[in-house]
């Protein structure tokens, strides 16, 4: 008989199901699991959660399911595991009616997103590759907006360790380049960025809130002591000082420089690093919104006042001491800055990025003097401290050691990363960026102590005379072959001739960055890669498709295709969750 019960499907009789134990119903929705056990009838989806074998291969034994790949079990009737790794199985309505067997294939909730969102904080808290990825997809499939997932994880970053890391500046990183990014690099970049917060969480205590002071000190006030409990590395008092400034509603601008001031006292403080997340704390607050301003931003001052300076450095200070150039040129700054010519649209950035690139640091700071006295504000000094950093990047000699790419990008990432807290501050307080300028001259200490790198330069394809005609004109035909190139090892300057053809051609920008991004996200990155990608994205922004521009994309690309491939096991796992997600068949079923 088959009279049809609304929305069911028959999935056998019940004297059947009996005698085999189990039924596997197959149509146009997923293959379901039918198990008569203990009088009981249970039907769920036949793909184990885990990595989609077929369950009716499992054994089913006193109201539980065994899958026989990996061995995850399961409770029949509610599915639920209790091997957190494989997640739980979706089940099914089961019913029996004269003696017939129907299941209704269905297997949504009731509140998708609610579910989705739950699982996510399953899959951060327990470190679940796949949980975390089936439930960044199953969001975004019930329509939540991405922003809503970084704003989640990182919320979750924020309360589940004691300070900033890596993840929560991974995250911030491709949160930043969503909107370049098309739907499937969309759901690649939330579950990198989920799956490096739950990892920097793993095994960490969890932050302990401090509260701001009662009284509410003027900001001025504020930043002295910052500076004071920074230097003498109080930690509880620096906190408590920030969370000060915040209570008393000071501006995200206002707080940067109260921060900046602070960082830079160290010169270089971490290798660029403490600069570097305060300002992805300050992008993160951008993207998951301010009123979180004083749950994120006191995770950075653990690193900030427990930070190394570089003046403890012994290259920094022999054979010639960048320390002591750098405090002559800070004290000459509110004097250059108070004489600064009043006007707008300073443009000789790119000369001075050339001069910043220097052998003398003499004559390096005279540069930058030099500029400040012709017109330039503190963030123009930033963009091309992060221009002429690019170029070190792009002119990158692959006769150095591979770890010398990470000089080159801790320069490059600390460069972008004090141009965009300068252009935060702004200038509207000619006082108050004073200090914060002395991160340029820091960075440009950096950058000078890092010209070993480009000698002998590589050339930069597109300069000069060199043809590029060689490789494919057609946009989609470049864009496969930088990925190609992403496949194979020491590739890089067949990456950035590439790069440079595309671009040269005038293709499209976004395209390219997409590309780059794909190329990113489905490797095994190091949290630098995330970085380098995401500063230059930014910096090239500020040119957009000029020679400088394209310099910046070069640097890119010639990073990532130095750290590619790897062996790309977290696009493994997001390759499972997505196809078990979407409903399709993992495994052959030979039962079919
Ligand atoms: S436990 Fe079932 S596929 Fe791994």
């Amino acid at each position: 008989m088959d009279t049809p019960i609304t929305g069911f499907v028959r999935a056998g009789s019940l004297e059947e199901l009996k005698a085999k134990g189990r039924l596997v119903v197959h149509g146009p929705h997923r293959p379901i699991l039918v198990v008569h056990d203990k009088g009981r009838v249970f039907a769920l989806d036949n793909r184990c959660p885990h990595m989609g074998f077929p369950l009716d291969r499992g054994s089913v034994e006193d109201g539980t399911l065994t899958c026989h790949w990996h061995h995850a079990r399961f409770d029949l009737a509610s599915g639920c595991t209790f091997d957190l790794w494989a997640d739980d199985v979706p089940t099914c309505p089961a019913e029996v009616r004269d003696g017939e067997v129907w299941v209704r294939p269905v297997f949504c909730h009731a509140d998708p997103a609610a579910h989705w969102r739950q699982r996510l904080d399953d899959g951060l808290a327990h470190v679940l590759g796949l949980v975390i990825a089936k439930a960044v997809h199953g969001q975004l499939a019930a329509g939540v907006p991405p922003p809503d997932v970084v704003r989640q994880v990182a919320l979750f970053g924020i309360q589940n360790r004691d300070g900033w890391g890596d993840g929560l500046t991974i995250l911030t990183a491709l949160g930043n380049l969503l909107p370049v990014l098309p739907e499937e690099e969309t759901y690649l970049a939330l579950f990198q960025g989920a799956r490096r917060v739950a990892a920097d969480c793993d095994g960490q205590a969890p932050r302990r809130q401090r509260v701001a002071l009662a009284s509410r000190p003027d900001l001025a006030t504020l930043k002295r002591w910052l500076r004071r409990w920074t230097a003498v590395r109080h930690r509880e008092a620096a906190e408590r000082t920030l969370l000060t400034a915040v209570a008393t509603g000071a501006s995200p601008a206002a707080l940067a420089d109260l921060l900046l001031a602070a960082d830079t006292d160290r010169a270089f403080a971490d290798g660029g690093h403490s600069l570097d997340f305060t300002n992805k704390a300050f992008e993160c607050l951008d993207l998951i919104g301010w009123e979180h301003a004083n749950a994120a931003l006191p995770t950075v001052v653990g690193q900030m006042v427990a930070a190394r300076g570089a003046e403890e450095s012994t290259a920094w200070r022999q054979p010639i001491d960048l320390i002591a150039l750098c405090t002559e040129a800070a004290a000459e700054l509110p004097d250059l800055f108070a004489a600064r010519p009043n006007m707008h649209g300073w443009s000789d950035h790119a000369a001075l990025a050339r001069a910043l690139l220097g052998d003398h640091p003499v004559a390096i700071m005279d540069a930058l003097k030099a500029a400040i006295r012709a017109g330039a504000i503190a963030s123009d000094l930033g963009r091309s401290l992060a221009y002429a950093a690019a170029l070190r990047l792009a002119r990158f000699g692959t006769a150095n050691e591979h770890a010398d790419w990470e000089t080159a990008h801790h320069v490059f990432t600390y460069a972008n990363a004090i141009h965009q807290m300068l252009k935060r501050i702004g200038t509207a307080d000619r006082d108050g960026h004073i200090e914060a300028v002395h991160g340029v001259l820091h960075g440009a200490m950096a950058l000078y102590l890092a010209r070993y790198l480009n000698v002998p330069p590589a050339r930069i394809p597109g300069e000069g005379s060199e043809p590029l005609d060689d490789l494919p004109a057609n946009a989609e035909e470049i864009r496969v072959a930088l990925l190609d190139v992403f496949d194979r090892q020491r590739q890089v300057d067949l990456a950035a001739r590439l790069v440079a053809r595309h671009l040269t051609l005038g293709h499209s920008v976004q395209s390219l960055i997409a590309i780059l991004a794909r190329a990113l996200l489905r490797e095994d990155a190091g949290f630098h890669a995330y970085q380098v990608l995401d500063a230059g994205v930014r910096q090239f922004g500020e040119w957009g498709n000029t020679d400088e521009g394209r310099h910046i994309l070069i640097a890119v690309v010639r990073f990532l295709a130095a750290h590619s491939p790897t062996e790309r096991a977290e696009l493994q796992t997001a390759d499972i969750a997505q196809r078990l997600m979407r409903g399709g068949e993992l495994h052959q079923d030979t039962t079919a």
